[in-house]
């Protein structure tokens, strides 16, 4: 038989297992009042916030609370802040807006973010490009490295579909026209212009790269602007400068293509971003 507790009476559960038996305490007070509290203080906060998940989105609440109504808020707030400097942005020439020192600031920053943002998956992070992607921190342009160029280049686009003034050129693929061996010639050309692949230039190589090369790249190999033909006398080279890869450039040529920005970013962060760029030290 369980022991009864001596000094006072308490009521048991009536269950015994093994003559232990449980008594039947009430809860302590705080601790069903602190219960009762939460709950009211659930169905409250159930009315007034967004709360229970229905299919498309959840209950709303009385408040009409929502944490995207107030990142808006913030933005706008941030947006109303920044509007006269915006506004000085797109009115300065744009050569003018690094030497301003508060709207040059705003655009370098502001530009920088542009970049993070939109520009670094290509381009990297830090702007030094990847093969097939130029470095935009060196003074080697393909289409010309003005502020005015760059924002041309941003604005339009280089071989994109979508812009009708994009900037456009197509080398052509040697490979139809021109034997394996012209084609390794020229490869041996191309980097003897540089002194790269211990390779030295050759009578049928000049002839080749005058006759087929020079319309574009320059006859002596500096390249032209106006055609985004780079130029292949320096140790800078966008899709690389072993004979293997010089072979496949020439024979199947290149279309790098980059994204057409206007009517996708604004204005101000266009010329923003290209304030950005061409304070990264190649700017001309
Ligand atoms: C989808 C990839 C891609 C993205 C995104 C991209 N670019 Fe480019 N960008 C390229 C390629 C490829 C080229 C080189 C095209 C060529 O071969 O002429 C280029 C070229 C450029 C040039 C010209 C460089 C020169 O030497 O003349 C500038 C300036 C530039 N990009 C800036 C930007 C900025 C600013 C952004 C973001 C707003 C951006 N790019 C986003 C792929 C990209
Ligand atoms: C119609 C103009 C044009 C002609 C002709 C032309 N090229 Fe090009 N070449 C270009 C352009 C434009 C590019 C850049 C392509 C790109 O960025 O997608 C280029 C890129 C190259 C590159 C890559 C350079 C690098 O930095 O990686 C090499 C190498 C090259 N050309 C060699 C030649 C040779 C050799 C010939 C002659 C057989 C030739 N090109 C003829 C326009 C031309």
């Amino acid at each position: 038989m369980a022991k009864k507790p001596e000094k006072k009476q308490v009521e048991t559960t009536g269950h015994s297992w093994d003559g232990i038996e449980e008594y039947n305490n009430p809860l302590p007070r705080w601790w069903l009042i602190t219960t009762y509290l939460t709950i009211i203080w659930g169905i409250g906060y159930v009315i007034a916030y967004p709360a229970i998940p229905l299919i498309n989105g959840a209950t709303p609440g009385v408040l009409g609370y929502s944490s995207r109504a107030e990142v808006q808020a913030d933005i706008d707030e941030v947006n109303a802040r920044n509007a006269p400097l915006v506004a000085r942005v797109n009115e300065l020439e744009l050569a003018a807006i690094a030497g301003d020192e508060e709207v040059g600031s705003f655009a370098i920053n502001g530009g920088r973010a542009v970049f993070q943002t939109f520009c670094s998956q290509c381009h990297g992070s830090g702007a030094a490009g990847a093969p097939g992607y130029p470095n935009l921190l060196d003074n080697d342009w393909l289409w010309g490295g003005s502020v005015e160029d760059i924002h041309e280049t941003i604005s339009v686009g280089i071989r994109s579909e979508a812009n009708l003034d994009t900037r456009f050129s197509q080398m052509p693929a040697f490979g139809e026209f021109l034997s394996k061996e012209e084609i390794g010639t020229l490869a041996q050309e191309v980097s003897a212009f540089s002194g790269i692949n211990g390779a030295e230039s050759t009578e049928d190589g000049a002839l080749l790269f005058a006759d087929n090369c020079s319309s574009c790249h320059a006859v002596d190999g500096t390249g032209d602007r106006f055609q985004g033909a780079p130029n292949l006398t320096d140790a800078i080279w966008l899709y690389g400068s072993d004979m293997a890869t010089l072979n496949e450039t020439i024979s199947e040529a290149r279309f790098g293509v980059m994204p057409a920005w206007s009517g996708r970013l604004s204005e101000s962060q266009i010329r923003q971003a290209s304030v950005y760029i061409h304070s990264l030290g190649g700017g001309e």
